[in-house]
C-alpha cells in the first residue's frame, strides 16, 4: 500500500471507483470521437480484450451520457487477438461483440475482427487497416483512439515480455507465439502502430493488477525496460497516454 498516485509515463487518472472510471474513461472517449468525426470525418477506435474492459463497453452502450458517441462513423478495431475461432469463449471479438459491437449501429464493413482463420492473419488485417485508413504507403497510420489493458507480467496488447512480437518494428500488425507467448498464438498490434496513435488510455482495475503497477513505476525511474515489462515500451509519439486506475489498482 502506497498513499500517493503512482508515477508513470504519460497522464494518471486514480478514480476510486469502477464506475466513476468508466464514466471519465468514457466521457474523453466521447470528446475524441467527435473531434475526429469533426476532423477527418471518421473515428478509428482500437479495443483490447481480456476481461477489464467488459463492464467498461457495457456501459457504452447502456449509458444515456455515451449515445452521442458516433457509432455510424466508428471503425472498430481489435487491439489483439488469440488464434481461434470467433466463436471461441477465448476469441477477443466475440466478447467485444456480445459486450458492444452487437449493440451500436456501426456498419458491418466497419466492424474488423482479426482474420485468425488465414494463413497469416497479420499481413491481412495490417492490409485492412491501410486500406481503410488510406495509407498504402509506408506511412504508419494514426488510430485515434487505443484503449489498453494490463497483464500481471507487465504485458500490454499481446506483447508478451522476452517475446518476438516486442522486436517487430516494421509490421503494424505481428503474429506472436512460442514459448513467452501465453497460448494460444496471438495477433497483435505492435509498438510502431500504437505509440503512433492519437490517443492511449490504459484500463487496469483490481488489487490483483497494484504490484505490477507499482514495479513499472520502480522500472520507469530507470526508463523503460519493454523487454520485461512491455507495457513501458507503450509511449505515444505525437499523442496522448492516459492511465485509468481504480484505488485498488493503484494500490491505495
Ligand atoms: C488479451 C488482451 C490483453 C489484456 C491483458 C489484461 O487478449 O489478453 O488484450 O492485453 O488487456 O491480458 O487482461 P485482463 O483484463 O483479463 O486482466
Amino acid at each position: 500500500m502506497s498513499n500517493r498516485t503512482p508515477r508513470l509515463t504519460g497522464l494518471v487518472r486514480v478514480i476510486p471507483d469502477a464506475e466513476d472510471l468508466y464514466d471519465e474513461l468514457g466521457a474523453v472517449l466521447v470528446a475524441a470521437a467527435q473531434k475526429a468525426v469533426r476532423d477527418r470525418g471518421v473515428f478509428h477506435l482500437a479495443l483490447s480484450g481480456g476481461s477489464t474492459p467488459e463492464p467498461f463497453y457495457m456501459r457504452l452502450v447502456t449509458e444515456p451520457a455515451f449515445r452521442p458517441l458516433p457509432w455510424a462513423d466508428t471503425h472498430l478495431w481489435l487491439v489483439d487477438e488469440r488464434r481461434v475461432p470467433l466463436d471461441d469463449e477465448r476469441s477477443n471479438y466475440l466478447m467485444i461483440r456480445q459486450a458492444l459491437a452487437d449493440h451500436v449501429p456501426t456498419p458491418e464493413d466497419q466492424k474488423h475482427p482479426v482474420p485468425v482463420e488465414e494463413e497469416d492473419p497479420a499481413a491481412a488485417y495490417e492490409h485492412t487497416l491501410r486500406q481503410a485508413m488510406g495509407k498504402m504507403d509506408d506511412q504508419v497510420p494514426r488510430l485515434d483512439f487505443v484503449l489498453l489493458g494490463m497483464g500481471d507480467d507487465g504485458h500490454t496488447a499481446s506483447l508478451f515480455p522476452h517475446s518476438k512480437a516486442l522486436r517487430e518494428n516494421d509490421r503494424l500488425i505481428a503474429l506472436n507465439d512460442g514459448r513467452c507467448v501465453t497460448p494460444p498464438p496471438r495477433v497483435t498490434m505492435t509498438y510502431t502502430l500504437l505509440n503512433a496513435a492519437r490517443h492511449l488510455a490504459v484500463l487496469v482495475t483490481g488489487a490483483k493488477k497494484a504490484q505490477t503497477v507499482r514495479r513499472i513505476e520502480a522500472q520507469l525511474r530507470n526508463g523503460p525496460d519493454p523487454v520485461e515489462l512491455p507495457i513501458t515500451g507503450i509511449d505515444p509519439i505525437d499523442g496522448t497516454l492516459t492511465w485509468y486506475l481504480d484505488a485498488a489498482a493503484a494500490g491505495l
